[in-house]
């Protein structure tokens, strides 16, 4: 009897390995991400409330715990890696990262080139000035007058050049362009530039640490903030998708926004 089940628990793990051996190489994105039991995970940590570093140097925030619930859901892990936001597209694009979780908006642009999950969030967009600054602005296009600070590459950074720039409403050296958010708050702080541009969850928060100070808040985009990941992976969208009105549903997404301050 013992050796009959040791001949059959030979033969049964012989099918096994036979059978891991003849595995077909995972037909999509989504397959390939359960397979690895890993989901990578592109992100620009310069982005407070949603995306930043704590002191031991652990990505949190908003979207970090938003995709971390994501991958606990889909029976993943979740690995950061932090870079600059005007490179997150291009990692999706080459297969570096499998989705981008940044805070991002939709844009027409983007979706040449990866595609995006339903939205999770919506924001406006802030003027920050420096705290006691006289600056005020009753409508956007009176920023043309100042020094403006922008996150390259960033919806705010496209507003900027054409409404404003392309529109001959004011020189292109009054724009200055930062790889990271926060370096363009430092230079507000220095008096480098008058205003900065970023989204209106940020800028709340730079001004109830005292960094800054909002001096005009308004709606300049439609699209709200999504995951993005490579262009036709279906599959992938879908379950993304499907977590996250799961998640909208059962009140996650409210609570997450609520805990961190966000509207
Ligand atoms: N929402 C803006 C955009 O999509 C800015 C996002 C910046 N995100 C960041 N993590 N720095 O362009």
């Amino acid at each position: 009897m013992k050796t009959l089940s040791r001949i059959v628990i030979v033969l049964l793990l012989g099918a096994l390995i036979l059978s891991a051996c003849g595995a077909k190489a995972p037909a999509n994105k989504l397959e390939a991400i359960k397979s690895a039991g890993k989901m990578v995970v592109g992100t620009s940590a310069d982005y407070a409330p949603f995306e930043y570093k704590d002191e031991q140097d652990n990505f949190v925030g908003f979207d970090m715990d938003l995709i971390r619930e994501i991958g606990k859901r889909m029976g993943v892990e979740v690995e950061i890696q932090d870079m600059a936001f005007d490179s997150l597209v291009a990692a999706v694009e080459q297969g570096k990262v499998d989705v981008v979780i940044a805070s991002m908006t939709e844009t027409e642009e983007r979706l040449e080139k990866v595609d995006f999950s339903t939205a999770y969030h919506y924001q406006k967009s802030s003027f920050l000035a420096a705290t006691g600054s006289a600056i005020t602005l009753a409508v956007p296009e009176e920023a043309a007058n100042y020094k403006i600070g922008v996150q390259t590459g960033t919806t705010l950074d496209e507003w900027v050049t054409e409404n404003l720039v392309d529109a001959g409403k004011m020189p292109a050296e009054n724009v200055l362009r930062y790889e990271r958010a926060d370096q363009s708050i430092l230079d507000l702080q220095a008096g480098r530039i008058d205003l900065v541009l970023t989204d209106a969850g940020p800028a709340k928060e730079y001004q109830t640490n005292g960094q800054a100070m909002v001096v005009l808040t308004e709606k300049l985009f439609d699209t709200g903030e999504a995951i993005a990941l490579t262009k036709g992976e279906a599959d992938l969208k879908a379950e993304l998708d499907k977590i996250i009105q799961t998640l909208v549903d059962e009140g996650f997404v409210d609570q997450l926004a609520q805990q961190y301050g966000l509207e």
